[in-house]
């Protein structure tokens, strides 16, 4: 199954550190915030991982590109466990996909459509001739466990290749930051909601519950085709929530709760601040 991740934002809130460094490429302890994503992506068993970006953010690629001389140096060195962690980055077989303008996540994920969907115009070269569901993995959310997405794709599976969601539980107050699902548990599957609603940053009057959309998708590939008709919407952008709306009018979609412990968001400064103090005595 391929993995994408979106990573050509502007990091707008974490300027000024932003301005010259990618906000995926923050550090969370020693490694770039999205080291952990890809991470995530491969121990799950996806077979591609596609980075989408833009062309202003070449640390990314160069991040994930092997560094001979660097090993080497690290290794006349004798750091070899640094040496060891340099050459393993390189060697992460993920591709990259560019978006042309930031014109929003729905966006970003569409520019990997010809991936997905198999397109002659399939910039990674490599688009399955059956068009198959693929994992969409946010950058602003780590799940280092990485048990979330074999999760989500049983759940898929035992609901005829299901669209299936992350979802956590957030205050009241804080709904307004995400897309927020409505819907019913599932009585045979504790802490599965089938989603019959979708809300992009509701108010917390309008919001049909405080489950949270929290950065890891499971889609059919129809998503594609829908993204590709969807107009833009809150704040003038290609709003995947909004093709997500689409999608539930066709298919079945489901949403795993996950306890609030499972997720990090390294989202907003605090957030960031907080994962760090939080994964810091995992390191050993
Ligand atoms: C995006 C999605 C939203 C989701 C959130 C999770 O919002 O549009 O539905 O809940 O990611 O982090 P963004 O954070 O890009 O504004």
């Amino acid at each position: 199954m391929k993995a994408l991740i979106p990573a050509a934002g502007l990091g707008t809130r974490f300027l000024p550190a932003t301005k010259a460094v990618p906000k995926e490429m923050l550090p969370v302890l020693d490694k770039p915030a999205i080291q952990y994503v890809v991470e995530e992506a491969l121990v799950a068993g996806s077979d591609e991982v596609l980075v989408i970006t833009n062309r202003a953010k070449p640390a990314i690629e160069r991040h994930f590109s092997p560094d001979p001389e660097l090993v080497a140096q690290l290794l006349a060195a004798g750091k070899h466990d640094y040496a060891q962690a340099v050459e393993a980055v390189g060697k992460m077989p993920v591709g990259f996909v560019y978006q042309s303008a930031p014109l929003g996540l729905g966006h970003a994920v569409l520019s990997a459509s010809g991936a997905v969907l198999g397109s002659p115009s399939d910039p990674s070269g490599s688009g399955s001739p059956t068009p198959e569901p693929f994992y969409v993995l946010l950058g602003d959310a780590l799940i280092p466990d990485a048990q979330l997405l074999p999760r989500m794709k049983a759940i898929s599976e035992a609901h005829r290749q299901a669209n299936v969601i992350a979802v956590v539980e957030v205050p009241a107050e804080e709904v307004g930051r995400y897309g927020i699902i409505g819907g019913c548990p599932l009585q045979a599957t504790e802490g599965v909601w089938q989603v019959e609603q979708l809300v992009e940053k509701p108010s917390p009057e309008a919001a049909p519950s405080r489950l949270a959309i929290f950065g890891r998708y499971l889609f059919s590939p129809r998503i594609m085709e829908l993204l590709a008709e969807t107009k833009p919407g809150a704040g003038g952008e290609i709003q995947l929530t909004d093709a997500m709306v689409a999608l539930l009018a066709e298919e079945e979609m489901y949403a795993l709760v996950i306890d609030a412990e499972e997720g990090y968001d390294v989202g907003t400064v605090e957030g960031w601040l907080e994962t760090n103090a939080r994964l810091a005595p995992r390191r050993g």
